[in-house]
Parts: structure tokens; C-alpha cells; sequence
């Protein structure tokens, strides 16, 4: 279907034949715009080289255009229908996708919903300050463009909400706005959705560990037996590549640059030559994981179960799973504490889908630290990075009430407070990466901390102008 881009909000869901919901969602976007401008991006811009989804289709999909930031064409696309769809698991498999909200789910799909709405602009409130200090215009475009589309990602979820969930889902769509990152009175709902985001390497390991959290979420979102839920997540997770695009070559480059300096000096102790330390990247590496682990929930859940069995969020390529996609027999060995100490125990299948999505985001994350270490390797260096273990720095499951080293290694409190200064990014840490942030805003210009990216956006070089400043 081709998106409608006359009308007020672009959409590709024929909005023009719902005048209420027209109506609604045309009342919503003056509070989102009050929203964007108060919380977006606060660096001011003439205009930016951003992507504009256009079309949901295989080509062509993605314009990309100098634009004014607050006018960035935000709306609603959902992926083409598939015809004669139907559920992939539980207890409906077989049946036909449903087109409306069955009255039984209706609470449980508007949580799933409104949990995943309120991380979209999270994260853009998180990066807020971050354009003011900027390695470069290629990396300040690619911040804009994360932001443009988690504002985006925030329309997909409010047009649920609004079109299928009544005034309970206008009044939620007016809460994802209320809510702030980090505030007081009315924090995010998730625990990684409230820490700063205070400087660029945070914000790509941000990209590469907590966008691909929410890549994972919407995977299990995209096999929902709720249609417009499945179409909404599947175009999402194309914009979402993107986000994992900027994280995975954001620390390449930190790493790459780090390396560089540590061969020419012959040292290790690079921290007063201008780059990140391989043990303050490794630090973290570290807190990034681990929060970002706690985002999949306890090990064990029978609301998930339930979830699953209702149709409501399956499994991370639930097609290609190779069992009866009921799982009333099968089971599952879950991280849990066995006589105090670090271990697994055996759960049935379906209590245990957090644990088997959480695997799945794990093996992924293997592959990020395998590529910084192809780049250290290949600078002849020794060292290597790695993701530290599972029961580090947990704060949900099993291992929430316990303390343990990278290793594994169980350590008592005393030890985890004495010690946790060489796994975590210290006050001196942070400070020292904060004074390396210093801004480069002119064309073809690099910060000395990391190396330029090898492509530029939409085959442009890097020296193009992706962004003019006000
Ligand atoms: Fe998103
Ligand atoms: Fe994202």
C-alpha cells in the first residue's frame, strides 16, 4: 500500500477513511511536537540528512532529504498484509491473524504495547545533550536520524493504542509523553530507559546493546497473533537496523582508534593520549550488558508463559523453531541460584521464554565482541574485550540478590564494593571520557578519540555536509 504523504500525518493505513481516529492522533501530534521540542535533540539545527520512510515496500522505502528537524514527516506505516495470515503458536495456532483485539486480551496487548511505546522516546530523551558534543557531522546526522525514528516508533505504538483501545489507549498515548527519563515523579518504566546516556560512548553501546534489546522485543511482537501489532513491529525493525548499524561501528571505530594509538606509543596506559583506554571500553561494555540483560525480565514468568499460550508475543524466529510451537511438553534450563550458588535449574518451556529470548540477544552480543576483537588482533595487539558473565551487575533474576566478578566468580558484598571499580565505569572514568568529548562540528573534521567510519550515509563521503547548524 502506498503511503499517503497529503495528508497530516503520512500513514499507509488510509487514516482519511477513520475521521475519529484522524481526529485523535491529529490531536496527539501537537503534544508529541511540544514533546520533541522540549525533550528531543537539544542542539539546535538548520537542517540534517535524514531517511523519510516513504514506503513500506521491499525498494524505495527510504528518501533521504536535507530537513528541517521539526518538520520530519513522523507517521504511521505498517508492512504490507499478509494475505490469509495466520497465528504461528499457542493455543490459536492455525487460526486466522486477528484484525481487532480479542475482549480476553485486550489488558495484556495494551501493556505489551505501552511497555514498548514508553522505551521509543526514552531513548531520545536519554541522548538529548549529546549533539552538543559530537566526534563529527556524519556521527551528529546519525545520532538525529536514531532520534527521528524512535519519535517515529513512538507513532507506531500511539496509533495502536489510539485505534484499537479506545479511551484506556488515548489516555496511555497521553502518559508516553508525560513520563520523562530519569524524572522523579514519573520515571520510565524500565530500568535502562532511566540512566544517562552523557557522552558518545555510551551512546554507542547504547545503540549496539539496548536498541538491540528492543530489536528482540519487537521480533517476539512481530509474531503476534494481533495483526496490526505483527505489521507495525515488522517495519519497525527495519528502521531498527540502522540503530545497530551506528552502535556496532561506533565502538569499531573507538576500538580501532584506541588500538592505533596504543601500537604507536608501544603502551597500554593510553589514558593521557587523547583516546579510551581498552579497560574503560571494557567497563563499559560491561554496564551496558548488563542492564540491557535485565531488560528481558525475571528467568522464569507465567505472564510470558501466558503471552505465549494466548498468541500474544511469541519467540525469537518463532517460525523457524523446529518443535510443536505449543511447548506444553518440552522444558528448559533457566539461570537460578541451586543451594546458593551460581547455577541453572530445569523449568517448563514456557515459564522460561524470557531465558530463551534472552539467549538468543547473548549470541547475538557474541558477535559485536568478536568483531573489536578482529580489530585488535589485526593491530597485533593481545588484548582482547569480552562480554562479562551472565550473574555480573544483575539487578532482575535469579542473580539480582547476589554479587559476582566478569568471571563468574562469586564474590561477597564487601569484595563486590571493594572491586567493582575495575569492572564498572568509575566517576574518574566517566569524567575522563566526558573531557574527550569536545565537539567537532566542522565539515570532513574527526575527533582525535575515534577513527572515521569507512562509508559515509547513502554513499555520500564522509566530508558531505549532513548537517547544517543554526
Ligand atoms: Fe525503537
Ligand atoms: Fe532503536
Amino acid at each position: 500500500m502506498k503511503a499517503d504523504y497529503e495528508e497530516k500525518i503520512p500513514n499507509n493505513v488510509e487514516l482519511k477513511e477513520d475521521r475519529r481516529l484522524q481526529r485523535a492522533l491529529e490531536s496527539w501530534q501537537p503534544n508529541f511536537l511540544n514533546w520533541w521540542e522540549s525533550m528531543g535533540p537539544a542542539l539546535p539545527t538548520e537542517d540534517v540528512y535524514l531517511r523519510t520512510a516513504v514506503n513500506v515496500g521491499r525498494d524505495g522505502w527510504a528518501h533521504f532529504d536535507h530537513v528541517a528537524m521539526k518538520d520530519y514527516r513522523w507517521g504511521i506505516f505498517l508492512a504490507d498484509r499478509e494475505k490469509d495470515r495466520t497465528i504461528g503458536f499457542g493455543q490459536h495456532r492455525g487460526e486466522p491473524a486477528w484484525q481487532k483485539v480479542p475482549g480476553e486480551y485486550r489488558a495484556d496487548l495494551q501493556r505489551l504495547i505501552v511497555i514498548q511505546g514508553d522505551t521509543e522516546p526514552a531513548s531520545v530523551e536519554q541522548q538529548r545533550n549529546l549533539g552538543a558534543i559530537a566526534p563529527s557531522l556524519y556521527d551528529l546526522r546519525n545520532l538525529f536520524q536514531v532520534n527521528v525514528e524512535e519519535g517515529r516508533h513512538l507513532w507506531a505504538m500511539v496509533y495502536l493504542l489510539q485505534a484499537y483501545f479506545g479511551r484506556e489507549g488515548r489516555e496511555e498515548a497521553e502518559e508516553l509523553l508525560h513520563r520523562n527519563s530519569g524524572s522523579e515523579d514519573a520515571p520510565r518504566i524500565l530500568g535502562a530507559f532511566n540512566e544517562e546516556t552523557p557522552d558518545w560512548l555510551s551512546f554507542y553501546m547504547f545503540t549496539y546493546f539496548t536498541d538491540r534489546d528492543g530489536k528482540y522485543q519487537l521480533g517476539t511482537l512481530k509474531e503476534s497473533a494481533f495483526d496490526p501489532l505483527s505489521r507495525t513491529c515488522e517495519f519497525m525493525l527495519k528502521e531498527e537496523a540502522h540503530h545497530m548499524m551506528v552502535g556496532t561501528t561506533g565502538v569499531d571505530r573507538v576500538v580501532e582508534r584506541t588500538a592505533q594509538v596504543m601500537v604507536e606509543n608501544d603502551t597500554d596506559d593510553v589514558g593521557g593520549l587523547g583516546v579510551v583506554p581498552l579497560d574503560v571500553i571494557q567497563k563499559y561494555l560491561n554496564f551496558h550488558y548488563s542492564v540491557s540483560l535485565d531488560l528481558f525480565g525475571g528467568d522464569t514468568s507465567t505472564n510470558v508463559a501466558n503471552y505465549y499460550t494466548a498468541g500474544l508475543k511469541g519467540r525469537w524466529m518463532e517460525g523457524r523453531r523446529k518443535d510443536d510451537h505449543k511447548l506444553t511438553d518440552e522444558s528448559i534450563h533457566v539461570d537460578a541460584l541451586v543451594d546458593g550458588d551460581i547455577g541453572t535449574t530445569e523449568v517448563a518451556a514456557l515459564v522460561g521464554l524470557n531465558t530463551d529470548l534472552r539467549r538468543e540477544y547473548i549470541a547475538d552480543c557474541q558477535g559485536g565482541v568478536k568483531r573489536w576483537n578482529r580489530i585488535l588482533e589485526q593491530a597485533g595487539l593481545p588484548r582482547r574485550l569480552a562480554l562479562p558473565h551472565v550473574a555480573f551487575n544483575r539487578k532482575v533474576g535469579a542473580f539480582a540478590g547476589i554479587e559476582a566478578a566478569p568471571d563468574g566468580r562469586r564474590l561477597t558484598a564487601d569484595e563486590w564494593a571493594a572491586e567493582r571499580g575495575k569492572w564498572l565505569p568509575t566517576e574518574t572514568d566517566k569524567t575522563y571520557v566526558r573531557s574527550l568529548m569536545q565537539p567537532v562540528h566542522e565539515r570532513g573534521k574527526i575527533a582525535a578519540w575515534i577513527a572515521p567510519p569507512k562509508q559515509g550515509i547513502n554513499g555520500k563521503p564522509f566530508d558531505y555536509d549532513y548537517v547544517h547548524l543554526a
